[in-house]
């Protein structure tokens, strides 16, 4: 659906942030916080409650202003004002909170906003919605994603608490070229469930996407993602290749600032 755009390759940093802060008030929620998203792999955010976590996706899609700092896409400095603007640099959010449309069907969720339209039965006249071709695109990027559905009609409230958010992922990749950022998406799943949202988010990294998920599920970070940034009061304290690290470190890490 994004191929208009030239794909990032693999290992390319896709999304930059440096020295970023965040004041709010008097409370400073970013301290000149540094980190890299690289495409075609998943990069897990992780810290403690109140770490910075949010603030930095936030700020990463557009979603508040920063106070200072930078922000690169693919190498060139980017000034967002709002999501539309980050969604206009391919950067997508995917929030724990599903921005679906419940009374809709797979399709019509997926092109909201965007919807195909083909001349009507009075030609130029009246447009209609394009279901037929939204329906097969949709259905071939769900297939891309491993996502197989029972059907593409129903309306999005009858699928599954993990299906449904396999979707809200899948539809953010529909329209992300460069980034792939998540907040906790699978905090309100059962393991089952959960399962489904990670496979989604590999094949989001496969088709070298930058992914950025926030978890407090840091054994199965450590197991999903290929790098682990830590956060700290404010700051990003630790850079982190998955593989080569483990759960004592990374929790020592989060709770003291120190490695075990
Ligand atoms: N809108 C706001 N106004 C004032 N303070 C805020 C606001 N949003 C966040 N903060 C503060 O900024 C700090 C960082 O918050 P943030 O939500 O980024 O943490 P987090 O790492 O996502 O935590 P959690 O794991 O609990 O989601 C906290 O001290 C928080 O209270
Ligand atoms: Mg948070």
């Amino acid at each position: 659906m994004s191929a208009q755009v030239e794909m990032p390759k693999k290992g390319e940093v896709i999304l930059e942030a440096k020295d970023i802060v965040k004041n709010y008030g008097y409370l400073q929620a970013l301290k000149g916080a540094s980190m890299k998203i690289y495409a075609g792999e998943i990069t897990a955010l992780l810290g403690d409650n109140g770490a910075g976590k949010s603030t930095m996706a936030n700020i990463m899609c557009g979603a508040i202003p920063k106070s200072s700092g930078h922000l690169y896409v693919r190498g060139k400095e980017i000034e967002v004002q709002s999501i539309k603007q980050a969604q206009e640099m391919g950067i997508q959010v995917v929030y724990q909170d599903l921005a679906l449309a419940p009374d809709l069907s797979v399709p019509y969720n997926i092109f909201l906003g965007r919807e195909i339209i083909k001349e009507g039965p009075f030609g130029k006249l009246f447009h209609v919605l394009d279901t037929k071709k939204m329906t097969e695109i949709s259905k071939a990027h769900l297939a891309e994603l491993g996502i197989g559905l029972k059907s593409m009609s129903v309306p999005v409230k009858s699928l599954s608490g993990g299906e449904r958010q396999a979707l809200a992922v899948a539809k953010a990749v529909a329209w992300c070229t460069s980034a792939l950022i998540m907040d906790e998406p699978t905090a309100a799943l059962g393991a089952r469930q959960q399962a489904l949202v990670y496979q989604t988010m590999r094949a989001a990294a496969n088709k070298n996407l930058g992914v950025m998920v926030i978890s407090h599920d840091i054994p199965k970070m450590l197991e999903v993602s290929d790098r682990i940034c830590i956060m700290r009061q404010g700051n990003v304290i630790a850079n982190l290749i998955s593989k080569e690290t483990d759960l004592q470190t990374v929790l020592s890490l989060m709770l003291t600032g120190q490695a075990a």
